[in-house]
């Protein structure tokens, strides 16, 4: 069966939101924003989720909402960083959409969210720790992804025009 969904998964910074926003206008598909959907179903912030119920909680969410966001068509699909914990999170989407890696370097993605505070695992107090996870979660992004996009130096357009390629040259895709 073809694949009507695109899923875009990266770390915290990579233009998931706002990339997701213009390729939704782009190419007709409904735009959906996970962790908009964690938030509205927990009736709290992402950082008083974690405080209140831990990461677990938070990532246990956050499988409930990808699995059922999942099973719908014609969307693109906003991810938060962290989705790619859960090889279920992956596999969902994988089987009704593909999956593209917006690749950031991390001195880009500091520069984009440093003044942010809505992050609770993007901390700038311990920029080495936020590395560290960062590098942990290049090869799974990697892995995870269908499609690899690198963003650094290019804007919205262009990056959207490299996804849209990029979909466009794959069998398994459909409008
Ligand atoms: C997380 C990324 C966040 C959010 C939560 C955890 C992560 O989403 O889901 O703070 O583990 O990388 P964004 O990537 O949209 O910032």
């Amino acid at each position: 069966m073809k694949k009507t969904n695109i899923a875009l998964i990266g770390f915290m910074g990579s233009g998931k939101t706002t990339i997701g926003r213009l390729l939704a206008k782009q190419t007709g598909k409904k735009l959906v924003d996970i962790d908009r959907l964690i938030v509205k179903r927990a009736g709290m912030p992402v950082r008083r989720i974690f405080e209140k119920q831990g990461e677990d909680g938070f990532r246990t969410l956050e499988t409930k909402v990808t699995i059922s966001v999942a099973k719908k068509s014609n969307q693109v699909i906003s991810t938060g960083g962290g989705v790619v914990k859960r090889e279920r999170n992956i596999n969902a989407l994988r089987k009704t959409g593909i999956v593209v890696y917006l690749k950031t370097s991390f001195n880009e993605i500091v520069d984009r969210i440093r003044m942010r505070d809505d992050r609770p695992l993007f901390d700038m107090d311990n920029i080495k720790g936020t590395k560290k996870l960062y590098t942990s979660r290049l090869p799974v992004y990697k892995a995870a992804a269908d499609l690899t996009v690198v963003t650094d130096n290019k804007d919205a357009e262009h990056v959207c025009a490299a996804i849209i390629k990029g979909l466009n040259r794959r069998m398994d895709w459909k409008q």
